[in-house]
Order: C-alpha cells, then sequence, then structure tokens
C-alpha cells in the first residue's frame, strides 16, 4: 500500500495506471475503517487492477457540527488495518493500493465548495429532510473522487442504503461510466451492523444494540403475512418499548427517528408489498441508543 496525500500525486499515479490500461477501483471512506470496510476493499482489489481507497472525514456532509467533531480520526490504525488486509491477500503487491488521505484543504483547494446537487423523490424521504444538505455533500466529494481516481467501479456498502440511490442519481447527473457496486452489510457476531458509530456506543448500549437487526429480522418474517403497515408499526413499537419488556441497564431506551418501508431502487415508501414487485422492498431505519445514532437495513 502506498500512502497519497496531495491530490496531484494521486492524479499522476491515476495517470500512469490508465497509460497501462490498468482498471480502477475506488473505494470512499470516512476511515474509522472496520471489518465492512476492509470487505469493500477486498472486492475491490479482486475486481480491479488498481485500487484507490479514500480516507477523508468530509465536513460538508454533516449538517451537525457536533457530529463533526465527535467522528473517529484513527488514521494511523485505518492504514495498519489496510496493511494487514494485503498481507491476508498474499497476491496483493504494495503498488496495486493507494490509500488517499487529504486534507481538508488539499480537497476543497477553494474553500468550502458553492456547488448543490439534487436528487428528487430518492432525497426527499428517511435521512434527506432529516440531514439536510448531507447528501449534496456526500456528491460533492464523491464527484471529486470520481475526477481524481477515474476509476472503472466504485463500491459502497448498503448500510447507507439511501447513499447508494444518491451515487446512482449523481451517476446519471454527471454521465459518468462508472459502475456502482453496492456491496452488503457486514455484521458482528451478535448481528449487529458494523458502523464507525458503534466505537461510541457504551459497553451497555453496544450490548442492547443488536436487537435492531433481530427485530427486523423478525420483521421480514412477518412480512410473509402481515400488511406493510402493520410490520412498520410492529418495529416501531418493538424497539420503543424494549426497555420496559427487557430488564435494560441504566434505563437506556431505543428512540426510533423513522423506520420506512420502501421500494428499494425508487426509495418510495410503500403501502402494499405488491408496489415494490418489480425491485423488491427494502426497510430502512434511524435509531437513537445512547446519543448515538444508528442505521440498519432490512431486505424483504
Ligand atoms: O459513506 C461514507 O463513508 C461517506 O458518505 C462517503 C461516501 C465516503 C463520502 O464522504
Amino acid at each position: 500500500m502506498k500512502q497519497v496525500i496531495k491530490a496531484a500525486d494521486l492524479e499522476s499515479a491515476v495517470k500512469e495506471a490508465k497509460a497501462k490500461n490498468l482498471e480502477i477501483g475506488l473505494v470512499p471512506t470516512m476511515g474509522a475503517l472496520h471489518e465492512g470496510h476492509l470487505s469493500l476493499i477486498e472486492r475491490a482489489l479482486k475486481e480491479n487492477d488498481l485500487v484507490v481507497v479514500s480516507l477523508f472525514v468530509n465536513p460538508i456532509q454533516f449538517n451537525n457540527k457536533e457530529d463533526l467533531a465527535k467522528y473517529p480520526r484513527t488514521i494511523e490504525a485505518d492504514l495498519e488495518l489496510i496493511k494487514k488486509l494485503e498481507l491476508k491477500i498474499k497476491n496483493s503487491c504494495s503498488d496495486n493500493l493507494l490509500a488517499f488521505t487529504p486534507t481538508v484543504e488539499e480537497m476543497y483547494p477553494q474553500g468550502e465548495p458553492k456547488e448543490v446537487y439534487h436528487f428528487g423523490p430518492v432525497e426527499e424521504v428517511m435521512e434527506g429532510p432529516r440531514r439536510p444538505g448531507h447528501f449534496s455533500g456526500v456528491a460533492v466529494v464523491v464527484r471529486r473522487l470520481f475526477d481524481l481516481a477515474q476509476p472503472k467501479r466504485a463500491y459502497f456498502g448498503e448500510k447507507d442504503y439511501q447513499q447508494i440511490a444518491v451515487i446512482r442519481s449523481l451517476l446519471a447527473q454527471i454521465k459518468y461510466p462508472i459502475e456502482l457496486i453496492p456491496c452488503p452489510i457486514v455484521r458482528a457476531d451478535d448481528g449487529l451492523a458494523l458502523s464507525s458509530r458503534n466505537m461510541r456506543l457504551s459497553p451497555e448500549a453496544r450490548a442492547m444494540a443488536p436487537a435492531i437487526n433481530a427485530t427486523l429480522e423478525q420483521a421480514a418474517e412477518m412480512a410473509e403475512y402481515e400488511e406493510v403497515d402493520d410490520v412498520k408499526e410492529w418495529v416501531l413499537d418493538t424497539l420503543s418499548s424494549y426497555h420496559e419488556v427487557n430488564d435494560s441497564p441504566n434505563g437506556l431506551k431505543f428512540e426510533p427517528e423513522y423506520f420506512e418501508i420502501v421500494d428499494a431502487i425508487t426509495l418510495q415508501p410503500i403501502e402494499d408489498w405488491d408496489e415494490a414487485k418489480e425491485n423488491g422492498a427494502v426497510g430502512c431505519i434511524a435509531v437513537w441508543l445512547d446519543g448515538v445514532r444508528l442505521i440498519d437495513i432490512v431486505k424483504f
């Protein structure tokens, strides 16, 4: 693995790779890497000649300054994890992986970008109204990464399900011939979706958090015989009353922000399972636990 901090150095490496007709895979991250990110990198290494992994906490996608300040920054540990992965995949050599770790000034040399992206209905649901400006901020940084890395393929985790729909729409708007590769969520043994935010959970909250996935899995079973609205209501009630039914430590509570059952591509909420016959249905949840906002999905 080679670490690159300057955008110009990334551009030179990409130019060199393109001259040799190498295929480039891009894995955009905000660092604080876990097994989920590593699975994206591993897949990208299998499918491309050169992989660019970006590690950049993008300030313009945080609509909450406190969240930005609290976001874990663990660059040295991240680079070690990538090196360990390379050792695990023995066929990977040091020149097929670039870790791009720019500063904010390097990423946005002209100061805060003025560009604004709109994605219509896919951003008008779930995260969109709750995090104004978030998806536009994601699009700005992802487009900049596309321009610098010029990938053939770009890898994104399905935990941020709505982000994938937004990137699909971004690619359609900017007409870049990049293959968007959504990758499945990686879970801890107890089912909790891996997330950089999990490291902010207290031990008690961490022990309680797998109930989110367990509830979603039960919801998937219920979907065989219950109506959409009943499944939605059951998920929200089950998590909201979890602390009463189970003896939760320190009075910890789940506070669901939303649970929506949507068409897997249009992301529009459905009222009847038949509405998502073509694309499938996905349940997306955001829930607060111990001051940490967790998201997860279930495919129906
Ligand atoms: O999913 C993330 O970690 C971020 O939103 C991304 C895609 C790296 C853009 O900053």
